[in-house]
């Protein structure tokens, strides 16, 4: 019998794979490497990275509702944010420190993602004999897409409101005017509003995963987990979703 080239790459990965689990060759990786290797590894890494980003993404969401307090409170929020740490640490060093940090955790986030999607994609050469619930399948296509969406949009976002590039009207150390200017065009808020959709839904899914990984979810907790994961989404996408959705309605101006 003869192999195909389609059917010889993933037979040569699982027996790269079953060398590289031998214990002679597991003792020589450090134990950082393996735990890096192993899916389990991986799995966790998403988690915890995961968790730093929501973390960030729920401090900013909070943030951006001092927009319904008025310019003044806003912007002076904004320049707080360029002071902590202040006389230990100079002028917008904690930013410069916090965007290390998130560059960090994305970056390992999507490694850790792009290299499970391989490992899966190689344990199953037979695409969808059996084919897989369509829940499950949503939810897996949602994460990947979804997660691909978020990327763009925070490169996006950051040429909008830090760059100032892509904001029609933007002016320096001035965010309520530059969130003002750039959620009176249609196409902006149709652009953040997919994108909160996208981060609702991620958040939505990953809760699960994480608990999942983390060991946290039992059938027990089953409830309670995607319970906490759904209210997470809801109060993160609505919260963001609150600022386009005023300015364009006039009610913020
Ligand atoms: C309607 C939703 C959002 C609004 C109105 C908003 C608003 C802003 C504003 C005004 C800034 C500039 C802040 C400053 O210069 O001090 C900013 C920066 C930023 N935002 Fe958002 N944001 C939104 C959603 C998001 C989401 C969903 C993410 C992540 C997934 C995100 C990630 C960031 C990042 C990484 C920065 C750059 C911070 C820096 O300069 O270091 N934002 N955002």
């Amino acid at each position: 019998m003869s192999l195909t080239s389609g059917e010889w790459a993933p037979n040569v990965s699982r027996v790269v794979n079953d060398l590289a689990d031998r214990p002679a060759v597991r003792r020589r990786r450090s134990g950082a490497r393996q735990f890096w290797d192993s899916t389990i590894g991986k799995k966790s890494v998403m988690a915890v990275s995961g968790a730093l980003l929501l973390a960030f993404v729920f401090a900013h969401m909070v943030g951006n509702l001092k927009t319904f307090l008025g310019a003044d409170d806003l912007n002076h929020y904004a320049h707080w944010l360029r002071t902590i740490g202040e006389p230990v640490l100079h002028y917008s060093w904690f930013l410069w420190i916090q965007r290390v940090g998130l560059l960090i955790a994305l970056v390992l986030h999507v490694t850790a993602a792009v290299q499970l999607v391989k490992r899966d994609r190689a344990a199953r050469p037979v695409r969808y004999v059996h084919r897989r619930p369509v829940r499950a399948t949503f939810a897996v296509r949602t994460m990947r897409w979804g997660g691909a969406t978020l990327a763009v949009f925070v490169v996006w976002h950051i040429l909008d409101f830090t760059v100032g590039k892509v904001n029609q009207d933007f002016v320096p150390g001035d965010p309520y005017h530059n969130l003002v200017a750039d959620f009176q065009v249609w196409w902006v808020n149709v652009i953040y509003l997919v994108a909160l959709a996208m981060l609702g839904l991620h958040i939505h899914h990953g809760f699960a995963s994480a608990a999942r990984t983390l060991g946290v979810a039992s059938v027990r907790r089953e409830r309670a987990i995607k319970l906490v994961g759904s209210s997470m989404a809801v109060a993160v996408a609505g919260g963001y979703a609150l600022v386009p959705v005023a300015i364009m309605t006039g009610l913020v101006r």
